[in-house]
């Protein structure tokens, strides 16, 4: 493993991010296109909390010239019990997915991470998970912590659910993954798919909405959102007619992860609630409350 410390970001909390290359130690399939890889990178396994992410290069190549972000799927130890292992989970859609869906153990890429903020470590009653596509990929760590199964980061984390819930949907059946990593945590998970083969045929914001209708205790409700925009959009509206607090992971596009290129730039509001501006998702996110966030705006961006 070569080990690099990134250049400093502006704005960025420590621990310094590492850069460097990293070896492969799996690569396997988890459902349709969709595969969990597991890199030897010790020091971003220690470090990473749920909802950050790693940005990922394949060394050697122009083509994808530029890295892609991946959220923190788990952290994992070995065989002395020391946090050495990061796994992300990805979905084959594009130029780095399909050069990662080739990737062989012992192989080399180059990480930095982990960046942004993540998700923060709450006291809840109920935390519930809204994952679309392939947006469940941060919440295997969150599930873990907040059911208090696992610590993350370099500072102890005071993160608590009484309960945790996923409403999951996909295109179709063939697509949901991970679904025994959080049935075996005791998550309780409900599952759309658009064309019907499994769970709930339609939305996932509509379990979203019947998981609220039946909550007794809101204000001990918290609502963690990630996959495409306009399902996010839609659970943050839901989440508000139901006055339960949400937070939603974006996806903006990322070159750099690191405050630099501007590519990220996702609306949020100013204070005093007048206006909007932007800022860069890869250090003030890419976990932001809904009530920060110009929702009109994230759409038509
Ligand atoms: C903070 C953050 C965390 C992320 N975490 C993950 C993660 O955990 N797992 C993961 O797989 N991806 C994740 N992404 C997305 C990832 O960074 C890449 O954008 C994505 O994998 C596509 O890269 P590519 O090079 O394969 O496709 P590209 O060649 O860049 O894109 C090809 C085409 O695919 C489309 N596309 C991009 N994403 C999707 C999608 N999900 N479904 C369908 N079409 C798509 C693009 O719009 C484009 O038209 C994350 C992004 C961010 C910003
Ligand atoms: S990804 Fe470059 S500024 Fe955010």
């Amino acid at each position: 493993m070569m080990a690099q410390q990134a250049p400093a970001a502006p704005g960025r909390k420590t621990p310094t991010p590492f850069f460097g290359q990293v070896r492969v130690v799996s690569n396997r399939p988890l459902a349709l296109d969709t595969f969990l890889l597991r890199l030897d990178a010790p020091s971003v396994a220690r470090t990473a909390v749920p909802g950050q992410f790693l940005m990922l290069r394949i060394p050697g190549t122009t083509d994808p010239l530029l890295g892609r972000a991946f959220a923190l799927w788990d952290a994992a130890a070995d065989s002395t019990g020391q946090l050495r292992y990061v796994e992300l989970g990805y979905l084959v859609v594009g130029k780095m997915t399909r050069a990662m869906r080739r990737l062989r153990r012992g192989e080399l890429v180059e990480v930095w991470g982990p960046l942004g903020n993540g998700f923060p470590a709450l006291e809840v009653e109920h935390l519930v998970m809204v994952a679309g596509g392939i947006g469940q990929t941060p919440f295997p760590a969150l599930a873990k912590e907040y059911l208090g199964k696992a610590r993350y980061g370099p500072k102890p984390r005071a993160a608590r659910a009484q309960r945790v819930t996923l409403c999951y949907g996909t295109r179709t059946a063939s697509l949901l993954a991970g679904l025994e990593v959080f049935r075996s945590l005791g998550v309780q998970v409900h599952i759309s798919t658009d064309d019907g083969t499994a769970g709930h045929p339609g939305r996932v914001t509509e379990l979203l909405q019947r998981v609220l209708r039946q909550e007794s205790h809101r204000a001990g409700t918290l609502v963690v959102c990630c996959g495409p925009e306009p399902m996010m959009v839609q659970a943050a509206r839901i989440a508000q007619q139901h006055h339960v607090r949400c937070l939603l992971s974006l996806e903006a596009p990322m070159a750099c992860g690191i405050g630099v290129c501007c590519s990220c730039v996702v609306p949020v509001k100013e204070p005093g609630g007048e206006g909007w501006d932007y800022c860069r998702s890869c250090l003030q996110g890419p976990v932001f409350d809904a009530r920060q966030l110009e929702l009109d705006q994230l759409l038509a961006h």
